[in-house]
């Protein structure tokens, strides 16, 4: 009997739908190739829905959706509704409710001409960030006094809990381990003005006893956005709290080509995970069918590698890469004079391939 995988869709806001049929295209080609099957479950929760119900994101479907074995997210916000509020309501709920405390982003260059670096090509940048992904600024822990009037105060919590810091860094070293490639693991964090990451520090420290393996460094944020432009092939594993890792993983993603081949995952291992690209939902692009897919597509392929699908996972990061090797696809931008539609089909052909080798 092969095995069935139930997924929950929720293709969002902007170009988040049009990325997403192109990915379960993908999706569905992957199962017959690979004789697995997939069932899916849409939800329509973004801003439409939102405007017309103002409903965000009703507990019954969260209950649900939590019963899944993945779940496929395209993108969240619009212009139109107030900032944070759906990006807070639905994606932070999924993270902080299901408890997906690693936030995984693979940085890997396909191609050399993808990279914007001088003289940097594929040995140069493949490493992969562990973003903590239940923590930080990101708990909400905020207020305002004397909201309005000139004696204003806004604070928001920095939270870091021993149990947290402890979870990530040990998957982290645990991940290091599995790669086998240059057994390092970096640890980012501010902890020389953020004194509160002294307990990032030592928890480094005390985890990293037990895997004598894996090589430590450590960089200050700052240093490490500097070192990633001018030395990616330093990194191999980073391990970093949500916000710093939210904003060094754009600079990351431009790196290995853009927002157009940034995937990620948020993973509870062993648990419902979330897949989705980093990109946002660009919404002065939705409906025009110029939208890249391929980051959802790298979002697939991290779904069903978690979902025990090596194989096919290997098959699709293959197929992207000769793909992206080929320059057939000639941007990962919106100016690629491909469509999205267009996009996934040449994902399709290169699929096509080597589908009768295995
Ligand atoms: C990301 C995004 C989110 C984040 C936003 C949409 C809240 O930028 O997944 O990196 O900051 O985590
Ligand atoms: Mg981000």
């Amino acid at each position: 009997m092969s095995k069935t995988h139930r997924i929950a869709v929720i293709a969002g806001d902007g170009i988040g739908p049009e990325v997403v049929r192109e990915g379960l295209r993908v999706l569905d080609r992957m199962a017959a190739q690979e004789g697995f099957r997939v069932e899916l479950s849409h939800y329509p929760f973004g801003a439409e829905h939102y405007l017309k119900t103002k409903e965000i994101f009703p507990d019954a479907a969260y209950d649900e959706i939590g019963k899944h074995d993945a779940i496929l997210l395209g993108a969240i916000g619009d212009p139109r509704i107030e900032v944070g509020l759906l990006e807070f309501g639905i994606i932070s709920r999924l993270r902080f409710g299901l408890d997906l405390y690693v936030n995984l982003r693979p940085v890997k260059l396909y191609a050399e001409h993808l990279c914007p670096l001088k003289d940097k090509g594929p040995d140069d940048v493949d490493f992969i960030v562990v973003r903590e992904n239940t923590e930080d600024a990101y708990a909400g822990m905020r207020g305002f006094f004397k909201k309005g009037t000139p004696d204003e105060v806004a604070t928001q919590e920095i939270i870091f809990t021993r149990k947290g810091v402890e979870r990530v860094v040990r998957y982290a070293f645990e991940l290091a381990r599995a790669r086998g490639r240059a057994k390092k693991l970096t640890l980012v964090d501010k902890a020389n003005a953020v004194r509160a990451m002294d307990l990032w520090t030592r928890v480094f420290a005390e985890v990293g006893a037990e895997y004598p393996d894996i090589a430590r460094e450590h960089n200050y944020i700052d240093a490490a956005c500097m070192y990633v432009v001018k030395n990616p092939e330093w990194f191999d594993v980073v391990v970093t709290s949500n916000m710093f890792g939210d904003i060094f993983t754009d600079l990351s993603a431009m790196i290995q080509g853009g927002m157009g081949v940034a995937a990620s995952g948020n993973i509870h291992p062993g648990r419902v995970s979330l897949f989705e690209p980093i990109h946002g939902s660009a919404p002065k692009y939705a409906g025009q069918n110029v939208a890249n897919p391929i980051a959802t597509i790298g979002a697939i392929q991290m779904m069903l590698d978690y979902l025990g699908e090596r194989r096919a996972a290997t098959r699709l990061e293959d197929a992207v890469a000769r793909l992206l090797r080929s320059k057939r696809l000639p941007s990962l931008g919106t100016d690629s004079g491909l469509g999205t539609n267009q996009i996934g089909d040449l994902v399709l052909e290169e699929l096509e391939q080597t589908a009768s080798k295995v």
